[in-house]
């Protein structure tokens, strides 16, 4: 078989898992892996983005591009479900497409998650300062803009780069290397971290929806769906799906569950609860918050940075800006420690498979954690978070996202069919329905980004190609292997 074809086995992992005793610490039971896939979803997306997607594009209907979003995202779901169950190792999207669809792909899509990950928590880290120092000025505390803000910004319309002034943005590159301080501490830890996060942020939205519901003027979701304005994607039904692409950001995170398959106590039983659980709990919150949000301020003034903020002011309600503020910046940092969490560890298998340097493999004998991937991956975080800004970020986050879903969503097809007999603790149900309906409703969100992103996404991932020929290939483990064989 071609090399590049090459698949390896579920039952090698398995004893690879067993023989060498996994390094990594199993702590994690259902709630905690829930609580990590709630910690990794609510963020920036309904903080921030649900505001600028139902101003521009879907109206009050945005809630259906919600229930979208959130369809694709619950195939998809399903879909990673299966495998999270069935190949419990921490490469998550790039351990089931190794086992599935080879190396090459494996490495297109480990290479691709580095845009959901790392480039994840960079543009959740900028948008985590700008709440910060909002809240610090609402207190009186002003910080120097020279140290908050990138030192050049990109203009979309123009595609110009431009000299902001300002030196960098500190509180993004200090959010993120604490939080990568804390990680090195340890799951447990970090786990528990996330733990009173989560509850701090979802208590806050509960409060933001209770509030809301005292509030509400039905009169301001009709028309519901307003009519187009002529050009597509600007309301009405074509601005209904363009929204969904928009406000996919907001769901990403539930398989970030899959990449602490090694520190899981339960991982076959418990994967599933994570992803699934996590996503579940996530979509009714997005309903009901964009429900109050657009019935309480009429959709054309939700077009903020702060968009939930904009929503309280309507209410009268100023006692609840700072509650929603600390709920923000709460939604924020447990995304950014998700993200952080996640990255090190699709490396970490990445260094054990050869396709990355061996020292990238290494565990703390002590903390038992992959060390150096987490310092390098959250020192170049920090790097990134200081100088790029936020716009240029945030779609290829997106896109990368999909790009491993579809390939998640195939691999489970394939692997029915390749390995009909492999034990599967949680099966996908209707398949090859659910799976299909995955990829169609992926690629179709990946073709409502703008094009800009697709020529990002496609220069990423030849740099990608270069790094695996000049190096993973001729290092792969599994290549080795063979070729003594
Ligand atoms: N879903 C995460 C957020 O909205 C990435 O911040």
């Amino acid at each position: 078989m071609n090399r590049l074809f090459q698949t390896k086995s579920i039952e090698s992992m398995r004893v690879e898992l067993e023989s060498e005793k996994n390094p990594l610490r199993r702590v994690l039971g259902p709630l905690d892996l829930t609580l990590i896939g709630v910690g990794g979803i609510i963020g920036a997306g309904i903080f921030v983005l649900t505001g600028h997607a139902a101003a521009q594009y879907a109206g009050p209907a945005i809630v259906l591009s919600l229930i979208l979003a959130g369809l694709a995202c619950a195939f998809s779901g399903l879909c990673y479900a299966e495998f999270a169950s069935m190949i419990p190792i921490a490469g998550s999207a790039y351990t089931y497409a190794y086992t599935t669809l080879g190396e090459f792909l494996a490495w297109i899509i480990g290479w691709d998650l580095i845009l959901e990950y790392s480039l994840g928590a960079t543009a959740v880290a900028i948008g985590w300062s700008g709440y910060v120092v909002s809240f610090l000025a609402d207190l009186g505390l002003q910080l120097p803009a020279a140290l908050s803000r990138a030192p050049y910004d990109f203009n979309p319309e123009t595609n110009l780069w431009s000299a902001t002034g300002a030196f960098l943005n500190l509180p993004a590159a200090l959010v993120v290397l604490a939080i990568t301080l804390l990680l090195l501490r340890g799951i447990k830890e970090s786990a528990g971290v996330n733990r009173v996060v989560v509850i701090l942020k979802v208590f806050v939205v509960l409060i933001f929806i209770l509030a809301g519901l005292f509030f509400l003027k039905p009169s301001l979701w009709k028309p519901f769906i307003p009519a187009n304005t002529g050009t597509f994607g600007f309301y009405g039904i074509s601005g209904v799906f363009r929204g969904a692409g928009v406000i996919f950001f907001a769901y990403l995170g539930f398989d970030a569950v899959s990449t602490t398959a090694q520190e899981a106590r339960n991982p076959q039983k418990d994967m599933p609860i994570g992803i699934l659980a996590s996503l579940f709990v996530c979509t009714i919150l997005y309903i009901l918050v964009a429900l109050v949000m657009t019935g309480v301020v009429p959709y054309q003034k939700l077009n903020d940075a702060a968009p939930v903020a904009i929503a309280i002011n309507a209410m009268g309600l100023p006692w609840l800006r700072p509650v929603v503020k600390i709920g923000a910046i709460a939604g924020l940092t447990s995304v950014i420690l998700v993200q952080l969490l996640s990255q090190p560890r699709i490396f970490y298998t990445m260094a054990k498979d050869g396709l990355l340097p061996q020292a990238a493999a290494k565990v703390h004998p002590r903390f038992r954690t992959p060390y150096v991937t987490t310092l390098v991956t959250g020192i170049l975080i920090a790097f990134c978070a200081a100088l790029l800004p936020i716009g240029i970020v945030g779609e290829l986050v997106s896109i990368g996202t999909l790009f491993a879903f579809v390939i998640v969503c195939a691999g489970v097809l394939v692997m029915r069919k390749t390995r009909p007999d492999l034990p599967r603790p949680f099966r996908t149900p209707a398949v090859p329905l659910v799976p299909i309906l995955g990829i169609l409703s992926c690629l179709y969100l990946m073709f409502s980004l703008p094009g800009d992103t697709w020529i990002r996404l496609i220069l990423w991932m030849a740099i990608g190609l270069g790094i695996y020929f000049g190096y993973g290939k001729k290092h792969s483990r599994l290549g080795r292997e063979t070729s003594k064989e």
